[in-house]
C-alpha cells in the first residue's frame, strides 16, 4: 500500500465510498495555504531546535514553496485530508527520508486546529472591513438625510415622525456592535494551538512560541488537551455572524417594504433587482429578499457547529471535521450579504416627498399634541393621552374647539382656559417641529442626529485604525517567516 498514513496499522486498502464519506478534501481548500505556512513555521522550528537537520529542513521549505506553486490541485484527493496528502506530495518530492521528518512533534490535530484559527482570523478582519465600509455608507447616506422627515413605526404602524437620519444610525450603531463582537472574538481565535500534538504536547523539544510568532498569533491555547479539542472559538465566530445576518436581514426587510407600490419609499437599482418570467413590468426585490433568506442559512451553521461539539469528551474526536464547513459557510456568505447591502444602501433612490407626506399619516403627531396639553395647560399626563386617545378615534388631525370639547368631557373643563392656545396646538401637530424638539441624547433633532454622526465618524477612524494595527502585525509576522525561510533555503545551499 503506498498510502503515507495507513500503510502501517491498516491492512486493508482505503474504500472509496468510506473515503469520500470521511474525507475533508473538499472544505480544506479553505486552509491549504495556511497548512503550508504552518508546516513552514514548524519545520523551520525543528531545524532551530536542532530536532531536524538544516539540510533536511531547507529540502522540506524548498519542496513546500514548490507544493505551494503547484496548487490544491495538484495533490492526491483519495487522501482523508489535506494535511496527509501535502506530506505526501512533500515525500514525492524530496523523499521519505526528508520529508518524513516534517510531521515530528506534531499531529494532524494541533495541524488543522491551527490552519482554521489561521483562516478564521484573516476572514474576520475581512469581515470587519466590510463592515466599516457598510457603515460608512450609512452614516454617508444619514448625513445627506438629517431633514428627510419619514413616519418612524412601532408594531409597522406609523408611530411618530422620524428623519431617515435617525433610522438609519440605528443600523449603523448595531452593525458597529456587531464590529466591536467580531473584533472581541478576534482576540480568541488569533491563539496558537501548535504544538500540542495529538493532545499530549511532545517530548521533542519544541518551542511552541517560536511559531506563534512565526505565524502571527497572539499567544497560546496553552493547554494541550484544550488546544485540539476546543472549537468555542467557532461557534463564538458564527455567533458574530449570525448576529450580523440577523441585523442585515432586519434591514433587508425594510429595504422589500419600502420599496413595495404602497409604501414607495426607496427605489432600489436595477441591479440589484431581478424580473419575472411572466408578468414583464415586475422589479422585484431578490438580492435585499436573499440577504433576508441566507439569514437562515447563517444561523444554520451557528446550530449545526453547536450541535456537531455538544457531548464531544475531550480531547480530539473526528466529528470536529464536520463543524469546520459551517464555519466557511457562514462567513463567506455574511461577508457577501454585508457587500450586497453596502452596495444597495448607497445606489437607493430615496423618495423624500413621499416619506415626507406619510409623516403625519395616522395621527403620528398625538404623542405631542398629549405632551403640549400636560405643558401647556398642567394636566396629568394619563389624562392627555386620554383625551388625545379620544380624538385620534376621529379623522383627521383635532382643533382647539375640537379638543376643548372632548377635556371638557374628560375632565369637566376646557383646556384654552388652562393655557392651551391655537399656536400650540398648530405646532404640536407639526412634524418638523416635532422632530426639532426631541434633542435629548440619541434623539431625531437634527441638530442631535449631527452631533451624533460626527461621533460615530470618530469611532469608525478608531475601528478603522484598530484593523490597519491587526493587519499590519499579522503581515509581518508572515513576512519575517518567509524572509526566515528563504533565509534557510540560501545557507543550506552555500554549504
Ligand atoms: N481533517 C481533520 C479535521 O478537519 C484533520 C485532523 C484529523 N485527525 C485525526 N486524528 N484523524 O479535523
Amino acid at each position: 500500500m503506498s498510502d503515507i498514513l495507513r500503510r502501517g496499522r491498516l491492512a486493508e486498502a482505503a474504500d472509496k465510498e468510506v473515503t469520500m464519506f470521511t474525507s475533508s478534501m473538499d472544505t480544506d481548500k479553505w486552509i491549504f495555504e495556511a497548512d503550508i505556512a504552518v508546516d513552514l513555521a514548524h519545520t523551520v522550528m525543528l531545524k532551530e531546535q536542532g530536532i531536524i537537520k538544516s539540510n533536511d529542513c531547507s529540502d522540506i521549505l524548498e519542496g513546500l514553496l514548490a507544493i505551494k506553486e503547484m496548487g490544491i490541485e495538484n495533490l492526491d484527493h483519495t487522501y482523508e485530508d489535506i494535511h496527509i496528502s501535502l506530506e505526501s506530495k512533500l515525500i514525492d518530492l524530496v523523499g521519505e527520508n526528508v520529508g518524513g521528518r516534517m510531521h515530528s512533534g506534531r499531529s494532524r490535530n494541533d495541524e488543522v486546529a491551527t490552519c482554521i484559527r489561521f483562516v478564521l482570523r484573516d476572514e474576520m478582519l475581512g469581515i470587519m472591513d466590510d463592515l466599516l465600509k457598510l457603515r460608512k455608507t450609512l452614516l454617508k447616506t444619514a448625513g445627506e438625510n438629517v431633514e428627510t422627515i419619514m413616519p418612524g413605526f412601532t408594531h409597522l404602524q406609523h408611530a411618530q415622525p422620524t428623519t431617515l437620519a435617525h433610522h438609519l444610525l440605528a443600523h449603523a450603531d448595531a452593525l458597529s456592535r456587531d464590529f466591536k463582537r467580531a473584533a472581541d472574538a478576534f482576540s480568541r481565535v488569533n491563539l496558537s494551538p501548535l504544538g500540542a500534538a495529538a493532545f499530549a504536547s511532545t517530548g521533542f523539544s519544541i518551542e511552541r512560541t517560536r511559531t506563534c510568532e512565526f505565524l502571527g498569533f497572539d499567544g497560546l491555547v496553552e493547554n494541550s488537551m484544550d488546544a485540539v479539542s476546543s472549537r468555542d472559538f467557532l461557534i463564538e465566530s458564527a455567533g458574530v455572524f449570525a448576529n450580523i445576518m440577523v441585523n442585515l436581514s432586519r434591514m433587508a426587510e425594510e429595504s422589500v417594504i419600502w420599496s413595495t407600490s404602497e409604501f414607495n419609499f426607496i427605489e432600489l437599482n436595477d441591479i440589484y433587482a431581478s424580473t419575472s418570467s411572466i408578468m414583464p413590468q415586475k422589479k422585484n426585490p431578490d438580492t435585499a429578499e436573499l440577504i433576508r433568506g441566507k439569514s437562515g442559512s447563517v444561523i444554520g451553521s451557528l446550530m449545526s457547529i453547536l450541535s456537531i461539539c455538544k457531548a464531544l469528551p475531550l480531547s480530539y474526536n473526528r466529528d470536529l471535521q464536520e463543524a469546520t464547513p459551517n464555519i466557511w459557510l457562514s462567513v463567506e456568505t455574511t461577508r457577501a450579504a454585508i457587500r450586497m447591502m453596502e452596495g444597495m444602501i448607497k445606489t437607493m433612490k430615496v423618495n423624500s416627498d413621499v416619506m415626507a407626506s406619510q409623516s403625519v399619516n395616522g395621527f403620528t403627531t398625538a404623542t405631542e399634541l398629549a405632551d403640549t396639553l400636560v405643558r401647556s395647560t398642567g394636566i396629568p399626563f394619563r389624562t392627555a393621552h386620554q383625551i388625545v386617545g379620544v380624538l385620534a378615534r376621529g379623522s383627521g388631525e383635532p382643533t382647539l374647539g375640537e379638543i376643548d370639547a372632548v377635556a371638557y368631557n374628560v375632565i369637566g373643563e376646557s383646556l384654552s382656559a388652562r393655557g392651551l392656545t391655537e399656536e400650540k396646538v398648530c405646532e404640536a401637530l407639526d412634524a418638523k417641529s416635532n422632530i426639532k424638539k426631541r434633542v435629548v441624547p440619541g434623539g431625531p433633532a437634527p441638530e442631535e442626529v449631527k452631533r451624533s454622526l460626527k461621533n460615530r465618524m470618530n469611532l469608525l477612524e478608531e475601528d478603522e485604525q484598530a484593523i490597519k494595527k491587526l493587519n499590519t502585525k499579522i503581515c509581518g509576522s508572515i513576512k519575517k517567516l518567509l524572509e526566515v525561510v528563504d533565509r534557510c533555503i540560501k545557507d543550506s545551499g552555500n554549504k
